[in-house]
């Protein structure tokens, strides 16, 4: 069905400013949407009015980006059209003191900071190898100097914890702004970066993992967002528990800003079922950042090649539903060894072909699919302190 004015302010609702920390429809950014009469096949164009807080934000070409793929999201939009203001000095104090309002008002509901660009890892089905490229990937970008969480969704098949080497139970602390006492995340180091790892397998037992089966899923992955003191963080990668909507559904309700990377074998029959999961995205509006296509072509010592699970899988998917194929990782025994030593094979960038398409691919990520929000762009803030500097002059 065609989208009403009010279903474009709804997905405008994901694109964030990140340096005001909250949409732009709540800030009052988004002053107008004007839906053109459906054509004959339901299509309609969607002119969206946008006010910047200064006319030359750096932050711009990153607002726009977003508003274009989250309004196209709508199978009947065509076309976007974005008409650029400015904001008055008086508009500007007015969106200053709404972001600080909704920064209160929203504080509750979860602990991952705006500025923080969400991926979550999903697929069809299990052991495509989720779980190996979340911590693999999460070790390439956090190599770049960058603070990467790690949320294991996975809740009662965890394997973040034996892949990342790590068995810290998690603490709850005090903190100071919150009567409830918040889960401190398991830190490890990773170059100049990190990694913030938080999984039920900090909580409970292998065996007792169990038990949790009665345990609502979404529940548990709420309050992973909520009661966790994430801290600031450039990418907060969720590995996604295997064929399901309800967590999915539960992250477009609490992060509606989160991109979904699918990963999928290069079998075409693995490639129906993966489909699945970029469907269920587009039902609850998540953006399909890329597929990765996992377990291509294996190498042997000669230099020979055995694509053991089929080819083209990965490149049918991403054409599919028209998004990039972000890299093949090969299928190799170090990709295996890695997760049971508890090193990923990606902590070393020369530790085989397969390390060297995990990094290829966090530095794509990091250069055009979901570049770092940039702090230092255009600071309305450093501009209200600037006003009232000269105020007090
Ligand atoms: N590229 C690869 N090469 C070799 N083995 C792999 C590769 N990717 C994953 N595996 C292995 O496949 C199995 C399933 O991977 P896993 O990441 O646990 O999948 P999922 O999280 O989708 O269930 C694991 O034993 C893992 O070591
Ligand atoms: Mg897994």
């Amino acid at each position: 069905m065609s989208p009403t004015r009010d279903d474009i302010f709804e997905l405008l609702r994901a694109v964030i400013d990140p340096e005001l920390g909250s949409d732009i429809v709540t800030l009052g950014m988004a002053p107008d949407v004007v839906v053109s009469p459906p054509d004959s096949t339901g299509g309609v164009d969607v002119t969206v009015w946008v006010k910047l807080t200064i006319g030359g934000c750096p932050l711009r070409g990153q607002i726009k980006k977003d508003i274009e793929t989250r309004i196209a999201l709508h199978p009947d939009v065509r076309n976007v059209r974005i008409e650029w203001g400015e904001m008055t000095s008086d508009e500007r104090s007015e969106v200053m003191s709404k972001a600080r309002w909704s920064a209160r008002e929203n504080a509750a509901d979860t602990e991952v900071p705006q500025s923080t660009r969400i991926l979550a890892i999903a697929s069809g089905k299990g052991g495509v190898g989720k779980s190996s490229v979340t911590v693999n990937l999460a070790t390439a970008l956090a190599s770049q100097g960058l603070t990467v969480g790690v949320l294991d969704a996975d809740i009662w098949g965890f394997s973040v914890p034996r892949l990342l080497g790590i068995s810290d139970r998690l603490e709850a602390v005090p903190v100071e702004g919150s009567d409830k006492p918040k889960i401190v995340p398991n830190v490890l180091k990773v170059g100049s970066g990190q990694l913030k790892v938080v999984s039920t397998g900090f909580l409970v037992d292998e065996d007792t993992a169990l038990m949790w089966r009665g345990l609502m899923l979404t529940k548990a992955v709420e309050q992973f967002l909520r009661d966790v003191a994430w801290g600031e963080m450039d990418y907060l990668l969720i590995d996604m528990p295997p064929g399901t909507g309800d967590v999915q559904m539960g992250l477009a309700r609490m992060l509606p800003r989160t991109d979904l990377i699918i990963v999928t074998t290069p079998a075409l029959a693995a490639q129906k079922v993966a489909a699945r999961a970029a469907d269920m995205a587009k039902r609850s509006f998540l953006r399909v950042a890329g597929v990765i296509e996992n377990m291509s072509s294996f190498t042997c010592d000669h230099g020979e090649s055995y694509p053991l699970f089929g080819v083209g899988g990965g490149q049918a998917l991403a054409d599919e539903i028209g998004v990039p194929l972000l890299g093949q990782i090969p299928l190799e025994p170090s990709v295996g060894a890695g997760g049971d030593a508890g090193v990923p094979v990606a902590s070393n960038p020369d530790g085989g072909p397969a390390a060297v398409v995990f990094h290829a691919i966090a530095q794509r990520i990091i250069d055009e699919i979901a570049p770092p929000v940039n702090m230092a762009g255009c600071s309305a803030r450093m501009l209200a302190a600037v006003a009232a500097a000269f105020d007090k002059v």
